[in-house]
């Protein structure tokens, strides 16, 4: 079998990953790494939760201590680019650690937050920047840090960095950065959407695909549930949110995410919301709510469907069909990571089948959809155990403090989470299957004990990851959900529960 030592990673980056309990690369880190450690450019599309975090963490951190050049102020040596604000944060808690054991130094760079720490901390030298554009280039615009000194860039989600909507930013970025750096592009749908930038940045990059095509990981289970109209449809995603474990339930706008978490919470299921209209510190709040087990549903829209990784989220409920394949696959891809087992469900109106059948067919997904109706035994497969009420009088607003992260003490700051701000210890699940990344890569997490009960979803490789096997889609009828997790605690009862309120811009 492959070790991390095999592809010439340096001692304190594979002692580090084993700390972690990572000690066998999974599929895409296998197929990327002999290249991106060469300093060519990559690109690399591996299944959502299939590890392409590390997959460019990796190299970029081995290179970076291994170039001959060092750290100045305001001059970072490698730039990774990403979406959203939340999955900045994720990739510096990923990053922090394997970079700190080579004596270099990451930050975060992200809107919505003072920018002032993130001057200081360029102002204090950084090798590795994770930014998203929006703030990086108002940064840029003010000379506070430059870009020439970078040796790696990283487009992490690359195809939506392609988007329209990042596109130009991106493209006004990368022109700063000096054309004979190492690029590498990774996603679970990298497809031809990456073209231009493939075109005008990468110079004979080599492509992995772990996967044959843009697919679902085979141990998902889909399901399309049809209903009647739209109060069947409230009734139905009532249900589904009732349950015990972790959901995620995507909504296409940001007001009906925030009313559905209020709706929930109300009718006694915790919930907490996550979409742009919510400040940095409610964002990061709510987050952590749900990453730290306190809160067990969480209702979001697409800010949350790429990139964001909590462990054990068992169900991911499409409320709104997604506008496209891609988000659909995204979306999903919240549960079923590293190997472990997921179902997602999609309610669909009349209205919406012409819709739903292109958007499955295009992820290859061949689950039919099924008329139910509140609890019959296609609903209580689905649900599971319900969870006890919780009255929506015991909630409590958040006590904590919103981290920003903008320093490499990030994940360490980060993994303060775990265990805080519940008040009830009885809802806290116990184990490690329940961190966040940024919890999980933190000293003390627990991990650092070897495997403990993160061999659950961590003991084997994300199965079907170097097969062409497109979804196994089945998953029609019965139940299909995952059950018996680890330390499936109750929703505490009573309990600190983060409040959904959160004001708007
Ligand atoms: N070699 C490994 N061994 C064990 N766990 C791993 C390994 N590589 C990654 N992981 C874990 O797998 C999980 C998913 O990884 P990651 O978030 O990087 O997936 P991803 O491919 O980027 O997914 P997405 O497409 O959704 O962004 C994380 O918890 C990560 O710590
Ligand atoms: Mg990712």
């Amino acid at each position: 079998m492959t070790s991390f030592a095999d592809f010439g990673l340096p001692t304190p980056v594979v002692r580090e990953l084993s700390r972690q309990g990572i000690d066998s690369p999974f599929p895409i880190q296998t197929a990327t790494l002999p290249d991106s450690m060469k300093g060519r450019d990559v690109l690399g599309r591996g299944r959502t939760g299939s590890g392409k975090t590390l997959a460019f963490s990796l190299p970029t951190v081995a290179r970076l201590a291994e170039a001959k050049t060092s750290r100045h102020p305001r001059r970072p040596r490698a730039l990774v680019l990403c979406p959203t604000r939340e999955l900045a944060n994720q990739i510096a808690a990923t990053m922090e650690p394997v970079a700190k054991a080579l004596g270099l130094v990451t930050t975060t760079i992200f809107g919505g937050v003072a920018q002032s720490r993130q001057v200081s901390a360029l102002n204090g030298g950084v090798d590795i920047v994770i930014a998203c554009p929006g703030r990086l280039e108002d940064l840029l615009n003010q000379r506070v840090l430059t870009l020439d000194g970078i040796e790696i860039t990283v487009l992490d989600e690359a195809d939506h960095m392609a988007d329209l909507g990042f596109l130009p930013g991106v493209k006004r970025i990368m022109d700063k950065t000096p054309k004979k750096g190492q690029r590498m592009l990774f996603s679970a749908t990298l497809d031809n959407g990456v073209d231009q930038l493939v075109k005008r940045y990468l110079s004979n990059p080599v492509r992995h695909s772990v996967d044959d095509a843009a697919a679902a990981p085979p141990q998902m289970t889909h399901h399309i549930l049809a209903v009647r109209d739209a109060e069947m449809k409230k009734e139905i995603v009532h249900a589904l949110a009732s349950g015990t474990g972790r959901r995620v339930l995507f909504m296409r706008t940001k007001h009906q995410a925030k009313k559905l978490a209020k709706q929930l919470t109300a009718s006694g299921v915790p919930a907490v919301d996550l979409h742009g209209n919510l400040g940095q510190g409610a964002r990061e709040r709510n987050l952590e709510a749900f990453s730290s087990g306190s809160v067990k549903v969480l209702v979001a829209t697409d800010i949350a469907a790429r990139g964001i990784h909590v462990d054990d989220i068992e169900l991911v409920v499409h409320v709104d069909p997604p506008a496209e394949h891609k988000a659909y696959l995204h979306r999903s891809g919240r549960t079923a990571r590293a190997g472990s087992e997921g179902v997602v469900v999609t309610v669909m109106l009349p209205e919406q089948r012409g819709d739903v059948r292109d958007l499955t067919r295009k992820a290859k997904i061949t689950a039919q959809p099924k008329q139910v109706a509140p609890g019959d035994s296609t609903m209580a497969g689905l649900v599971g155990d319900v969870a006890p009420y919780v009255r929506p009088a015991d909630i409590t607003p958040p006590q904590t403090q919103a981290k920003r992260g903008t320093t490499s003490t990030n994940g360490g700051s980060r993994a303060s989470r775990r265990g805080r701000g519940t008040g009830s210890g009885g809802g806290q699940p116990q184990g490690s299957g329940q961190r966040t990344t940024a919890q999980r890569s933190s000293g003390g997490s627990g991990r650092s004990g070897g495997q403990g009960s993160g061999g659950q979803s961590r003991g084997g490789q994300p199965r079907g990851g170097q097969s062409g096997a497109g979804a196994s889609g089945g998953g029609q009828g019965g139940s299909g959900r995952r059950r018996g997790g680890s330390g499936r605690a109750q929703r505490p009862a009573g309990g600190t529960v983060y409040s959904t309120s959160s004001s708007s811009r």
